[in-house]
């Protein structure tokens, strides 16, 4: 029986044409690029998956409020949008704009962590917790255990483990705390969601010991629809009134608009809480510009304004997470190791399953997103082991448990057919999947070292 088909529910109005180039050139422009996709240029890369992060397609509606977009340096129309549709559509009283989603980061961490504080989140992400450490924080994982095992089918991967909050609590003491970080979703889960039983449990336990909660709500829509979806006492309601109840069980959030909010550039810290608001309005102007504007042109703001209204659509999202479904499927269906259940903004190839003969000092993922790019073009992520970095106490390499190849999809962008070739490119990876080789690190920088590390294959 056929599965039920979700089409676009948007047509084409303008294309970019994008082109396929020889092997022996992708060979080439790999070995150039250091073996790190981050470094490859775009123009030859045929379907770029390295990342939803600012890729999105905007509406022509969105388009238009480009130009329409006010560049007053102060008190600025499109500013005056953007605050009200982030009141409206998140239900968060303050709002201050930031060039994207670290520079929000940047002015919380700045804000609230002291050397010696501790931040329990929801498994890390790279730009938060490297925020955290420069102010002397040290982030703790408090993720359930099933998020770290790929396989595992639990239908909320992101759930906290109020257990583990309770215990660092009971360890360190509430007052090391500056606040609770929770992602909705948690990107490198796989897109996993937090349950809004979970999300309700983790506020209630918090308010109890005076620690703020705080989302990263990069993707709280995409998190909006799993809960619509498979929460009981949530498939009637609409995607708006599930976002605005899952925020209200928080304090505040960072957000990278360059995700839900279908911008190609922007984000904003949002709060409900008048010190923060006031004293982010003050350092915001040290970083990123007035309170009015933190970094964007006025049209970027129209943009942003315009993309939150639409990003709560129903039949948008569940087109959005149903195509990310579509390629995960025709993965899982055909045995190759993925991780379950597919999430919200990407498929995550398990490198450790897909290439067992490699160990994990050999850069599994890091080389399987290598070989997927010579092989057609498809440009992905390494989330593994490099993404993970060093340990800054001890120097060492993390050992993260999941080690994956993320495969992104833009939002928009690109169509089934696209995914389609995807499939069978990775596809034909898993089977000659023991011909492929791991690769040694020859440059590493001091932080976030997975966008310019360079590799060579090992013999
Ligand atoms: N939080 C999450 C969960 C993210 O995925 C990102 C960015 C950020 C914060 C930082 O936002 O890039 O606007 O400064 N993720 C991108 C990605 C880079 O590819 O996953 P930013």
């Amino acid at each position: 029986m056929q599965r039920r088909v979700v089409a676009e529910p948007y047509k084409i109005k303008a294309v970019e044409p994008i082109r396929m180039t020889s092997r022996p050139e992708r060979e080439q422009f790999m070995a150039e690029a250091g073996y790190n996709t981050f470094l490859l240029r775009s123009a030859d890369c045929y379907i770029d998956l390295l990342t939803d992060s600012g890729t999105s397609a905007m509406s022509d509606h969105q388009w238009a409020g480009l130009m329409w977009g006010d560049e007053a340096y102060a008190g600025s129309r499109s500013w005056l949008n953007l605050e009200r549709a982030v009141r409206e559509v998140y239900g968060y009283k303050h709002v201050v704009p930031t060039h994207q989603g670290r520079g929000a980061e940047n002015l919380l961490s700045t804000i609230t962590i002291r050397p010696g504080h501790y931040i329990p989140g929801n498994m890390y992400f790279t730009t938060t917790r490297a925020h955290q450490e420069r102010n002397g924080g040290t982030f703790v994982d408090v993720i359930i255990d099933e998020a770290h095992d790929a396989q595992h089918p639990h239908p909320f991967k992101g759930n906290v483990d109020v257990d583990k909050l309770r215990a660092l609590v009971g360890r360190v003491g509430a007052a090391n705390i500056p606040y609770m970080s929770t992602a909705v979703t948690v990107n490198l889960a796989g897109g996993q969601p937090v349950s809004m039983q979970n999300l309700r449990e983790v506020k209630e336990y918090c308010a109890g010991q005076g620690i703020p909660v705080m989302y990263d709500a990069t993707r709280a829509v995409e998190n909006a629809f799993f809960i619509q979806e498979r929460e009981p006492g949530y498939a009637a309601k609409s995607i708006a009134s599930i976002l605005k109840e899952m925020m209200s069980y928080s304090d505040g959030c960072t957000m990278s608009g360059k995700k839900d909010c279908l911008v190609n550039i922007g984000g904003f810290l949002a709060t409900n809480d008048e010190e923060l608001y006031t004293k982010a309005c003050e350092l915001v102007v040290v970083f990123e510009g007035m309170p009015s504007y933190g970094g964007l042109a006025g049209r970027d703001m129209e943009a942003m304004a315009r993309g939150i209204y639409e990003m709560v659509d129903d039949d948008y999202i569940a087109h959005r997470v149903g195509q990310v479904r579509y390629l995960g499927h025709q993965l899982l269906d055909a045995g190759v190791p993925a991780v379950r259940p597919i999430g919200g903004h990407a498929v995550f190839l398990d490198a450790r399953a897909f290439l067992p003969h490699l160990s994990q000092d050999e850069f599994p993922a890091q080389s399987l997103a290598a070989y997927l790019y010579v092989d057609s073009g498809v440009r992905a992520m390494e989330r593994g082991i490099v993404s993970a970095g060093r340990d800054p106490a001890t120097g060492h390499h993390r050992y993260p448990k999941l080690e994956l190849v993320r495969l992104t999809i833009p939002r928009r962008v690109y169509t089934d057919r696209h995914l389609d070739v995807v499939a069978g490119s990775v596809l034909g990876l898993f089977e000659k999947r023991d011909t492929i080789r791991g690769l040694r690190m020859v440059y590493e920088p001091p932080t976030l070292r997975f966008f310019t590390a360079r590799f060579q294959p090992l013999p």
